[in-house]
């Protein structure tokens, strides 16, 4: 089955296929996890085995990822837009003789950090991803100082890496640990990686 369409007529957003982060929701169900997954609008068919929450804006992705706590792990995939518009129409903005409309944005929450840094229920393990097209470990490194988070996974999304919809990712993982690089993997693969690491990595926290 594929979702619902329950987009806005009009909206600002950030590309992304959603694939990686599927990717991902399937291969912890494989592992046995208990999987909920918050999802904006993409066009792919639910992974069988996890609970989808759709939503369609930054601000109900963080609610939803709120009221899922605790978890053992969260990962951030969402290509999540830096700002919204800051006042939603009801009806469809029409384009008439008044020109073009003056939008006023403001910036939304960052999920990532927003949970990353919680000081209660937050995950034991909170991993965020870098879209980046140049310096990628050295962004990857400020980006996982600044969001507060345990690993990001790094990856090039310059055009001649066609990372965008396609099926494979070239990916970093960089945690204060060091960095791993994983060469060419189709996105199942990198979940499948992703998630047997996450696994072992709690499994020798707890024991
Ligand atoms: O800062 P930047 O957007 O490059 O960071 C990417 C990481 O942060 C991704 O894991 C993405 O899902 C997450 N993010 C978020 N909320 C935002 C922006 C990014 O959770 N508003």
């Amino acid at each position: 089955p594929t979702r619902e369409a329950i987009d806005p007529v009009r909206y600002i957003s950030n590309y992304s296929s959603g694939k990686q982060g599927y990717a991902i929701a399937a291969a912890a169900v494989a592992l046995g996890a208990e999987t909920v997954l918050v999802s904006g609008p993409v066009d792919l068919p639910i992974p069988p085995g996890v609970q989808l929450i759709p939503v369609t804006s930054a601000v109900e992705m963080l609610a939803a990822s709120e009221r899922e706590l605790p978890s053992d792990i969260a990962i951030f995939t969402a290509a999540v837009a830096d700002w919204r518009v800051a006042e939603e129409k009801n009806q469809k903005i029409k384009k008439d003789k008044s020109g073009i409309p003056d939008l006023k944005f403001v910036e939304n929450p960052d999920i990532l950090q927003t949970i990353a840094k919680r000081t209660s229920k937050r995950p034991t393990l909170v991993i965020g991803f870098a879209a980046e097209t140049e310096n990628l470990v050295e962004n990857a490194r400020d980006k996982l100082k600044k969001k507060g988070c345990d690993l990001i996974v790094a990856n090039d999304v310059s055009k001649e890496h066609g990372v965008f919809g396609g099926d494979k990712n070239t990916v970093q993982l960089v945690s204060a640990s060091g960095v791993e690089s994983w060469g060419l993997l189709s996105k199942q693969d990198v979940a499948q990686r992703l998630m047997a690491q996450l696994a072992a990595q709690l499994t020798a926290g707890k024991a």
